[in-house]
């Protein structure tokens, strides 16, 4: 029975939510998983310094370079070479394939700063998501982890934390709130829990075989 689970952490830019996961593997919050390697579709994403300074193993791998198909395989291909059993997308900024996400049943997990089914979906990234939850007037919102599958944030949900929202707000600054007080709080916790299960699960197949 393996006592962590190997993690890829997936990015795009500047890698705050990676750096909340970093700091939990450290403090000993997030204990039942390992960073193995972080893939950056950005080759300057400030992310893959904050992987160098931990160090942790960095790859980038961009798109438009290399085409959807094989971006994807480069990325597969470093995810189980790495030995990670667990992706993180972290802000990672590109949509995987249905082909891709079937690989991982349940073994890639996002991070939505809203409370899904609010503010989420297609188009719903960035700044816009929090536009879209100050134009409706919403008093809460918050951030989600979710497992993904071939629907855009679609996955089931593993935790949330909700966040006010408060009178003058602007987009950036209800970002700002949901990151410190929702996002980079919940993320580690809900890394450790899902790791927590695998293992459980991995230990349970093992009494299935024996
Ligand atoms: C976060 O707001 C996260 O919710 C979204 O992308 C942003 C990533 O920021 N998926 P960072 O790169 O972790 O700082």
């Amino acid at each position: 029975m393996k006592e962590k689970i190997g993690i890829a952490v997936l990015v795009s830019g500047g890698g705050t939510n990676l750096q909340a996961l970093i700091d939990a593997e450290r403090s000993g919050l997030l204990e039942h998983g390992h960073i193995v390697a972080v893939i950056s579709s950005q080759r300057d994403a400030y992310a893959l310094e904050r992987a160098r300074i931990a160090g942790i193993p960095g790859y980038a791998f961009v798109r438009k370079e290399l085409g959807a198909d094989e971006f994807e395989r480069r990325i597969a291909e470093t995810v189980d070479s790495s030995g990670a059993s667990l992706i993180i997308l972290a802000g990672f900024m590109s949509i995987l394939s249905e082909n891709f996400v079937k690989k991982y049943p349940d073994r890639i997990i996002n991070i939505h700063p809203a409370l899904i089914p609010s503010f989420c979906g297609k188009g719903y990234y960035g700044l816009r998501v929090h536009e879209e939850a100050l134009k409706r007037g919403v008093k809460i919102t918050g951030a989600t982890v979710h497992f993904v599958n071939e629907i855009p944030d679609g996955g089931r949900i593993i935790m949330q934390k909700a966040v006010p929202v408060r009178k003058g707000d602007t987009p950036e600054i209800l970002q700002q709130r949901v990151m410190r007080q929702a996002e980079w709080k919940i993320y580690p916790r809900a890394a450790e829990k899902v790791c927590r299960e695998l293992i459980e699960k991995e230990k349970n197949n093992g009494k299935v075989q024996s």
